[in-house]
């Protein structure tokens, strides 16, 4: 399901926007989160995929591997602990505390009874953990019953408590603010809600670092995007806002095109775009895609998308899992890449579009267009990775190292 957004506008990037996002926080983020052990240095890959353009009838494809980012496997390295960073930092103003050291563990007996709290489908509440065993606090996560005990035994790994609910993860989100308010703890959410916008806001500020990585890796120009297109996935829209907060600011009017890609059964921004106002998903909220999993959409993240998303449209499990595979193949002498169940999505959103020529045009894609996707997941869950795509994470990796040594001989 494809449909065009009637609110989409194509000015400068507005100042009320700026002010909660933008680009001089992102670069503050990046350098503070520079120094943390977790994040792999330097940049994750731009990878160029011309045999899978040439298949899908473009005239690019780059896809930014996060599955690089990190140990932990995802994007969300960048977004719970950069928050719980600047958390600390309002809570202990008259300290002089400096974020880089906290990356560093050096406050750690300041912090040992400070805990904060969050609800997770798995790649926040990970990020989350490792930022407070690092810190030096007490981290409490709440899972929800779909939440596979494997995504559950990769958080407890960090040293968090789990606390595992019957219900969804809506249900979670709730149980995770009781639990807060009871025992006076602070949670580190990646979604907002009324009178709760300071920590997704920094959640998502964090995620600007693969913008700004994008566009240095790109040459990107202000008035030239390297990319007509890019496709983000959603969750409850952090990481499509982190990102097109940094490029609309940086591209003004000359912005690229942005599709949101989510689940037919999580369909919370489709349904926002239809109501023009944040909502609720209308499925099971049940998906192979468990980071994209979201009933509610943020309304903190919403203020960026509806101006600014063309098009919103949705995915079925098996465009996911088809995109995985294509992913590991290497398609046409393409690079194996990594690429977990949410983490392909954006590319699964692409190839479905390029198989029906009426949506692709209702996209604008044809031969022209450059098109930017994220991989925004490794194997997170690698057992269900394997299942999924006939081949473990390690022996696709394994495959990568193989066609990098090969490299200089293709370029003959
Ligand atoms: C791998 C992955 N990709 C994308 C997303 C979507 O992010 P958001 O919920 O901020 O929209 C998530 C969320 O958990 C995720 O884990």
């Amino acid at each position: 399901m494809l449909i065009a957004n009637p609110r989409a506008t194509r000015t400068p990037y507005p100042e009320e926007l700026r002010r909660i996002l933008s680009i001089e926080k992102a670069e503050q983020s990046r350098s503070w989160l520079s120094c943390w052990d977790k994040i792999s240095s330097p940049a994750t890959p731009l990878r160029e995929l011309p045999g899978l353009a040439a298949e899908l009838g473009i005239g690019g494809l780059s896809l930014k591997d996060e599955s690089m980012r990190s140990v932990l496997g995802s994007f969300k390295a960048l977004g719970a602990p950069i928050a719980l960073v600047r958390l600390i930092l309002r809570l202990w103003p008259d300290h002089g505390l400096d974020p880089r050291a906290l990356f560093q563990g050096r406050y750690r007996d300041l912090l040992t009874h400070f805990t904060v709290i969050s609800a997770t489908d798995g790649n926040h509440g990970k990020a989350l953990a490792a930022a407070a065993q690092t810190i030096g606090c007490r981290c409490v996560i709440v899972l929800h019953a779909n939440v596979s005990v494997e995504r559950e035994a990769a958080i407890a790994a960090y040293g968090a408590e789990i606390v595992r609910i019957a219900g969804n993860y809506d249900e979670s989100v709730e149980e995770a603010a009781r639990l807060a308010s009871v025992n006076g703890w602070h949670v580190v959410s990646d979604t907002s809600y009324d009178g709760y916008e300071d920590i997704p806001r920094d959640v998502m500020q964090g995620y600007g670092t693969v913008a700004a990585e994008v566009v240095s890796q790109s040459n990107g120009r202000p008035d030239a995007p390297a990319f007509t297109h890019v496709f983000l996935q959603g969750g409850v829209g952090g990481l499509a806002a982190g990102l097109i907060s940094y490029m609309w600011e940086f591209h003004g009017a000359h912005r690229p095109r942005f599709i949101a890609v989510e689940p037919q059964q999580a369909d919370c921004l489709y349904q926002s775009a239809l109501a023009g106002q944040p909502s609720r998903a209308t499925g099971s909220v049940d998906s192979v895609m468990a980071g994209l999993a979201c009933g509610e959409t943020s309304p903190l993240a919403w203020k960026f998308l509806q101006p600014a998303v063309d098009e919103f449209m949705t995915i079925r499990d098996i465009d996911a899992i088809d995109a995985m595979r294509v992913l590991a193949s290497g398609s046409e002498g393409d690079i194996p890449v990594v690429g977990g169940e949410s983490g392909v999505a954006g590319l699964a959103g692409l190839a479905v579009l390029l198989r029906q020529p009426e949506l692709a045009s209702q996209a604008g894609l044809d031969h022209r267009s450059r098109v930017l996707v994220i991989n925004t997941e490794g194997a997170t869950a690698p057992a269900a990775y394997e299942e999924l795509v006939g081949e473990t994470a390690e022996s696709v990796l394994a495959r990568q190292t193989m066609w990098r040594a090969d490299a200089p001989a293709r370029q003959l």
